[in-house]
Parts: structure tokens; C-alpha cells; sequence
């Protein structure tokens, strides 16, 4: 029950009606008995720092912003954690009494799928794309003391451009890309593949994958982040090849439990916001 107590927190987007996090945390809230509830606000481009002025000042407990409010939310932000400075996006804010925190737990997100199945420290990793997704997902995995990361985008020069950024602050061995033979033979001792672009998303999943069966083996980890399907072409392929394999659901899961752990000081059970996400996605 809604009471003058419930602690009051949501996300920031535009569109925002069609999110998955609302029913996520709200039945962790349910489940753990917190007196929280989780909301939805559309707050289009242009109104965000009344929004976040406003949030603020009804005593909001926390925040999550998606498209396209995370790199303009950190101009309204007191404090940035070390992720959310190095990635230079927000999607969790978190609100005490006097001051603003942003945090980035999009890559902690990836990190943490991917860490069901194998650590990635010392790994060597490939990431396709090299828009918002990438970013976040390699700084986080060099925070994280990866081996090696290597950026393949269809437009190379993109690549480079994020690996530059990454190099600025990490000494890791780095490398930028394009979509053709090289990559086949640099994922010959790869560890870990992840592919960030939108490349068989719904209603678009009979295109080509991006990696095929042929460049792959069986000590491959594949993480699509995709999840719409969720069993997408690229995973497909790496099923044949017996690699194993990491649904786009779960970076997802482990994004909103980052978040749910920064406003509440609780590790939620992974089970719960994966049982209402399924729920959702059918
Ligand atoms: P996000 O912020 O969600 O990561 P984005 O910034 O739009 O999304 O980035 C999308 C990434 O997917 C880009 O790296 C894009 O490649 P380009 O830089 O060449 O545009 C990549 N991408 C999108 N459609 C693609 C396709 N059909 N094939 C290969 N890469 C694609």
C-alpha cells in the first residue's frame, strides 16, 4: 500500500511507456517488503532540468534515465561515480538530502551477465558497435582489469575514435576495427564477444548476424545485447558451434539490480527481476 512513507523513485525517458524497469523493481520491492514504488515519467527533450530540479525538491529517492536524457542529466547532477565520469553517461541518480549522484550501471550490467559464465579478468573481449553501449560496457569491463579489448565497428574510424578514448585512461592493450577479415582472425583466441549494435533486433531478426558460426569456437562466450528476441541470430550461430552463450535480458537484469542496490543499500535476488521481465517479454 501507498502510504506518506513510500519512498518514491522512477525513470527519465522519452519514449518511456514501453520500459521494462517498472514492473522489475517493483516486484523486488514487493518481494523484499521495502516500502518503494516504481514509476514511470515521459519527460521529453528540452524539460529535463525542470525535471530533475523537481525531482529534488518532492523528495524523489532516485532516478533512472534512458533515451535521451543520459548524457545531458550529468549538467543537473552535485557528484559523478568513477563509471558514470570515465563512460561520461548517466542512468541511475541517486538523491540524499543536500546533493545529486549520478552512476552508470549499464556496463556493470554487461560485466555481471557475462560474469555468470566466466570472469572476464585477463580476458581478451571483442565489442561490435561503438555507439552509447559499447562505451559503457568497455570502460566498465577495464575497470573491471580485462586483458584485452578490441572495438569492431562497421564504420572503423568510429572504432578508433572510442578506443582513443579508452587509451587516454587505461594502459590495457587496445584496438579498433572494421566488420571484415581481420576480425575473423583476431576472434580466433578471443574469450568474450558482445555485440552492442541494434543487428537483429525485432523486427529485424533475419538479418545476416554480425559474427557467423564460421568465425567462432567453442571456448567463445557470445553476449548479444539484444533481447528482443531473445534467442537472436548471432547467439544461434554461436549455438552451433557448441559456444556458450548470454541472453541481452540478462545485462538488462543486472543494470536495474545495480541500481536497485544504489538507492537501497539491498542486493535484491536476481530471480525476482528475472521472473517479471519474462513476465513482461512473454
Ligand atoms: P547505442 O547508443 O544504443 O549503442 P548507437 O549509438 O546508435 O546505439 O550505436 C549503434 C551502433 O551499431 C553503431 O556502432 C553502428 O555502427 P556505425 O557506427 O557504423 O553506424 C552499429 N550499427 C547499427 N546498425 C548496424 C548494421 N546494420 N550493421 C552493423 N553495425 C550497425
Amino acid at each position: 500500500m501507498i502510504t506518506g512513507k513510500t519512498g518514491l523513485v522512477g525513470i527519465m525517458g522519452d519514449p518511456v511507456e514501453h520500459s521494462l524497469s517498472p514492473p522489475m523493481h517493483n516486484a523486488a520491492f514487493h518481494q523484499l517488503k521495502l516500502d518503494y514504488v516504481y514509476v514511470p515519467f515521459h519527460v521529453k527533450r528540452g524539460n529535463l532540468a525542470s525535471a530533475i530540479e523537481g525531482a529534488r525538491t518532492m523528495g524523489i529517492k532516485g532516478l533512472n534515465l534512458t533515451i535521451p536524457h543520459k548524457i545531458e542529466v550529468i549538467n543537473y547532477l552535485d557528484e559523478l561515480d568513477e563509471a558514470a565520469e570515465l563512460i561520461g553517461a548517466v542512468n541511475t541518480v541517486k538523491f540524499t538530502e543536500n546533493k545529486a549522484v549520478g552512476y552508470n550501471t549499464d556496463g556493470f550490467g554487461a560485466v555481471k551477465a557475462i560474469e555468470e559464465t566466466t570472469s572476464v579478468q585477463d580476458k581478451k573481449i571483442i565489442i561490435i558497435g561503438a555507439g552509447g553501449a559499447a562505451r559503457a560496457i568497455s570502460f566498465q569491463l577495464l575497470l573491471s582489469r580485462v586483458g584485452e579489448v578490441l572495438i569492431a565497428n562497421r564504420t572503423r574510424e568510429k572504432a578508433c575514435n572510442l578506443r582513443d578514448d579508452l587509451k587516454e585512461r587505461f594502459n590495457t592493450s587496445l584496438g579498433c576495427l572494421g566488420l571484415d577479415d581481420e576480425l575473423g582472425i583476431e576472434l580466433e583466441d578471443t574469450d568474450v564477444l558482445i555485440n552492442t549494435t541494434p543487428v537483429g533486433m525485432h523486427p529485424h531478426q533475419d538479418d545476416k548476424p554480425v559474427v557467423t558460426s564460421d568465425m567462432m569456437h567453442s571456448d567463445l562466450v557470445v553476449n548479444d545485447i539484444v533481447y528482443n528476441p531473445l534467442e537472436t541470430g548471432l547467439l544461434r550461430e554461436a549455438g552451433k558451434v557448441g559456444a556458450t552463450t548470454v541472453h541481452g535480458t540478462k545485462m538488462l537484469i543486472y543494470q536495474g539490480i545495480g541500481a536497485f542496490r544504489i538507492w537501497t543499500g539491498i542486493n535484491p535476488p536476481v530471480e525476482v527481476f528475472e521472473t517479471a521481465l519474462m513476465r513482461e517479454l512473454g
